[in-house]
């Protein structure tokens, strides 16, 4: 967003948004909150679309005064025909962006200073993007989704008010190699109120329905469990996250 900006012209705004779909280099963004923190931490922005520049701005200018001058000149207001086009299903806001979808390598993830967080194969991307956004919040230094589900997928973007821009994220098939401590999240472990997770853990978390399998619990150095009441199996994935990051802040 230079100096240099040249405003694109509805109908570009129009196809780039559209084109954000199914483009691996690009994420696309849904509503101001998303917008907001990718501006914050950083997001190479290419262009922001609504059908309500007068009410977007002024709800940026509630929500986030700090980015409504960087982005206030890239707000391009669509026509209704347009905007219906694009818009897949009601957003929290009349806002749709595209970025660039950062580069990331499970290196830059385990190279981060702090824990990490690791998610075998979520399956709802609420939950996924959850998960992510108490990591950022809690100041975790990275998360790595394992399985399929893409942490910058729209929806998970959204779950995660566009947080995955505040720490390294990214999906990768199996559990890397690390000399991080490995602490598994898990129901049956020692309870976590009675010692500190190591500042370095890699924290396993499980799917949603079935937790973690035997393969990665054999991978754990330990197990913990957050205390639950009798006759409660488990809690929400992101809230277990919640639960063992704030432990001890
Ligand atoms: C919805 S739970 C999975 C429930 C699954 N039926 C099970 O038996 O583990 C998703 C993940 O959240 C974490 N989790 C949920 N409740 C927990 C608790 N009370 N203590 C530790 N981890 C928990 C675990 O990592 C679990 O695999």
């Amino acid at each position: 967003m230079g100096a240099g900006y040249a405003r694109p012209s509805e109908a570009e705004v129009a196809d780039r948004v559209a084109a954000a779909r199914g483009d691996g280099a690009r994420v696309r963004l849904e509503g101001a909150h998303t917008l907001k923190h990718a501006l914050r931490f950083g997001a190479d922005i290419e262009v922001v679309a609504t059908d309500d520049r007068a009410g977007l701005l002024a709800l940026l200018a509630d929500l986030a005064p700090d980015v409504v001058e960087e982005v206030g000149g890239r707000v391009v207001q669509l026509s209704p025909a347009r905007w219906e086009r694009l818009v897949p299903r009601p957003l929290p806001s009349p806002c749709l962006a595209v970025a660039m979808r950062p580069r990331v390598a499970v290196n830059d993830v385990l190279q981060a200073p702090g824990r990490i967080l690791v998610l075998d194969r979520p399956r709802h991307l609420g939950n996924l993007g959850a998960a992510i956004r108490v990591a950022a919040a809690a100041g975790a230094g990275g998360v790595l989704i394992l399985g399929r589900a893409d942490p910058w997928h729209p929806t998970a973007l959204r779950a995660a008010a566009g947080l995955q821009f505040a720490l390294p994220t990214t999906a990768t098939e199996v559990l890397p190699v690390t000399d991080r401590p490995v602490v598994a999240l898990d129901p049956g472990g020692t309870p976590l109120h009675e010692a500190p997770l190591p500042a370095d853990a890699l924290l396993l978390v499980g799917t949603e329905r079935g937790g973690l399998d035997d393969a990665l619990l054999a991978r754990a150095d330990e197990r913990r469990a957050i205390a639950m009441r009798t006759g409660v199996s488990s809690l929400n994935l992101a809230t277990a996250v919640a639960v063992a990051l704030y432990a001890d802040r």
